[in-house]
Order: C-alpha cells, then sequence, then structure tokens
C-alpha cells in the first residue's frame, strides 16, 4: 500500500485529500472561497491567493486526520501545479515542496485538467482509457485524445473564455448572481432558447477542435441593452427576455461543447467519451452528452458532482506517477498556461 497526500490549489478552492494505490480515498477536503468573490461577480486572483496561504495548512491538517494519518505515514506528496491562477498555484506547490523537503517525501507534480478526467478513473472503479477527455469548468474548455492515464494530447481548447466562465458572465448580465452557472440553468427552464439569435463560433471549422465563448457575452450584451457602453440594469428586464435568453446562451454553450466533442470522438475513433468539470452539474449538458453517447455507441464516464468541480481527490492519478517513477525535483515550477502533455 502507497499513502499519497494531493493538494489542490489552482483556482478558489483550497483542498487536500489522501489517497491510497489502489485508489481508495481516505479523506478529502475542500474549503470553497465562493462567498468571498461573490460579490465581485467572479474569482479576484489576489484574492484567492491570499485565501489559499490562510487556509492550506488546516486544510491538509484536516485531510491528514480525516484519514488517520500523519506525515510519517505517507509515502509521497502530490500537488496541482499547472494549470491556473499563478498566486494560487503557487501556494499549493510551496506548501507540497515543504512538506517533501521537512518529510523526507517523493514530490509529484501534477497537471489539473488530467486530474478532471481521471476523476472518471476514481469514480468508475475500472480501466477508462483509451478515451476522449473533456474538461468543462469555470477555467477551462479543454479536449483530449487520452491515450493512456498518463498519455494525453490536447485536440483542442476555448481561444478566449471557459464555457463556465460565459455562464457566469452572462448570468451576471442577466442580474442571476455568482455562481451564474446553477442559476442561469434555473432560469433557462421554461425559456425560448430560438427567441434570441445567438452566435456559435467556430462551429462551421471542423479542421479545428477549439471553442470561443466571448463574443456570446458581447452579443447578450447588445441585443439586451445596446451598443456601446450600455447601463447594464439587469433589474428592468422582462422575466419572460431572462428565462429566454438563458435558454438560448444555454443551448449555444451546449451546441459548441457537444459539436466540437463529436469531432473529436470521430477524429480519435475512440468509444470512451470522459467529461469533467463543474458544468457537468448542468442537467441539459448531461442529457445533450447521454444523446451523444447513444448516437455513437460509446461509453460516457461523469463523476459524481463532489469529484467534477476542483477538489484533491482527483489528484490520485498521482498514483499513476507514484508507479511509473515519475518524480519531481524540489526546483519544480507552476504552469499557469495551458501545456504540451
Ligand atoms: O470545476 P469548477 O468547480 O471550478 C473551476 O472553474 O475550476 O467549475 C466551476 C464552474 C463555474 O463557472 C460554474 O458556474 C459552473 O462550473 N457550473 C455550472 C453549473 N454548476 C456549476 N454551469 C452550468 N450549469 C450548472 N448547473
Ligand atoms: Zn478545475
Amino acid at each position: 500500500m502507497a499513502l499519497i497526500l494531493t493538494i489542490e490549489s489552482t483556482c478558489d478552492e483550497t483542498a487536500a485529500a489522501v489517497v491510497d494505490d489502489d485508489l481508495t480515498i481516505h479523506s478529502s477536503v475542500v474549503a470553497t472561497q465562493e462567498k468571498l468573490h461573490e460579490k465581485f461577480g467572479g474569482v479576484v486572483p489576489e484574492i484567492a491567493s491570499r485565501a489559499h496561504v490562510e487556509r492550506i495548512l488546516p486544510v491538509i491538517d484536516e485531510a491528514l486526520a480525516k484519514a488517520g494519518v500523519t506525515l510519517a505515514d505517507l509515502d509521497a506528496v502530490a500537488v496541482a501545479h499547472r494549470p491556473g491562477l499563478a498566486g494560487s498555484l503557487l501556494v499549493g506547490l510551496m506548501a507540497a515542496k515543504s512538506l517533501a523537503l521537512a518529510a523526507n517525501l517523493p514530490l509529484i507534480g501534477i497537471d489539473h485538467l488530467q486530474a478532471h478526467i481521471y476523476a472518471c478513473r476514481i469514480a468508475a472503479g475500472r480501466d477508462v482509457f483509451p478515451c476522449v477527455g473533456l474538461v468543462v469548468s469555470g477555467g477551462h474548455s479543454t479536449l483530449y485524445r487520452c491515450e493512456g492515464p498518463l498519455d494525453f494530447t490536447p485536440l483542442g481548447g476555448t481561444i478566449d473564455d471557459a464555457a463556465g466562465e460565459a455562464y457566469d458572465k452572462v448570468a451576471s448580465m442577466l442580474g442571476l448572481g455568482f455562481p451564474g452557472g446553477p442559476a442561469l440553468e434555473r432560469a433557462a427552464a421554461g425559456g425560448d432558447p430560438k427567441r434570441f439569435p445567438l452566435p456559435r463560433p467556430l462551429m462551421d471549422d471542423s479542421s479545428r477542435l477549439d471553442f470561443s465563448f466571448s463574443g456570446l457575452k458581447t452579443s447578450v450584451r447588445y441585443q439586451l441593452f445596446g451598443p456601446g457602453r450600455p447601463d447594464l440594469d439587469a433589474s428592468a428586464l422582462d422575466p419572460k427576455v431572462v428565462a429566454d435568453m438563458a435558454a438560448g446562451v444555454q443551448e449555444a454553450i451546449l451546441d459548441c461543447l457537444i459539436g466540437k466533442t463529436r469531432l473529436a470522438l470521430a477524429r480519435t475513433g475512440y468509444t470512451r467519451l470522459c467529461v469533467g468539470g463543474g458544468v457537468t452539474a448542468n442537467k441539459r449538458f448531461r442529457a445533450r452528452l447521454e444523446e451523444l453517447a447513444a448516437e455513437y455507441q460509446i461509453e460516457l464516464f461523469i463523476p459524481p458532482f463532489a469529484l467534477c468541480t476542483d477538489n484533491a481527490a482527483m489528484g490520485a492519478i498521482a498514483v499513476e506517477k507514484f508507479h511509473a517513477g515519475q518524480f519531481d525535483e524540489l526546483d519544480l515550477d507552476i504552469g499557469a498556461g495551458l501545456q504540451r502533455l
């Protein structure tokens, strides 16, 4: 048995978990910062890093205590060191390096997006590779060819906003609050998705598997409030307009996600699809993924919600690196942007 402490601080959740090399999760602690960012309508990087500094050690202590272990029982310490907000990543990486040095443990750097897809492997309890991987969260919308747990090739991603970010920003324009994803999904129920014409950028270009969601925000803004620098008074909007716009935006986002995933399945010929990230909480998205899976007769893997949103248990992908002897030195750096893997 090998026990690994995993640390996650890529965005606005401070998390730690203790996992076994048979992928048993002994503890998983997540401290969210939602309340700190609510009034700004989005994650403020500087506030996020300061909050990580305050929380990281108590969260690690709690994860060890809940698992009933001490540092002396561990075989390695793993940390998501890319991609994410630079200041947030640094806090987790420094904590992991300090523990590795102090307790003489090997250090394992993991990729946060690979971990999101690996959550499907953990939840399924069996092999899910090779598969097409799709991560859809507040910070990322990325498609991968995943030949094995440590063999990922990016096929495409967003060239501007992430899908979750588009949900959040449009929800904010519609006066629906933060985080906007769940609120926009609720508002969309009963709305007419065809009332407002909305763009589906890059959909006609089958040569690339990228997304672009920033124009959607502009389109919503112009159609509801006019061009230029309009006064965004959401309280003046008719509830029917809000419902119809919410439904339209949701379908536009999902059309893009499903359309490019369809291309990724065709291009790879893979018969498994693993999806992760906070947007997978969306019922309409799940329904459309299920339709796609039925159409292509493929296996669809979506982890339970607690493993979809940011958490450290999905850092159990470190087990694969542990067994492959892939350890990192103490000069491991953060990688804020997307990497070739
Ligand atoms: O994976 P996650 O917890 O954090 C990162 O961004 O890494 O994802 C959060 C994102 C937010 O943008 C949130 O609005 C979105 O997931 N989200 C949803 C829903 N629940 C959460 N988007 C659409 N529909 C939902 N029901
Ligand atoms: Zn994430």
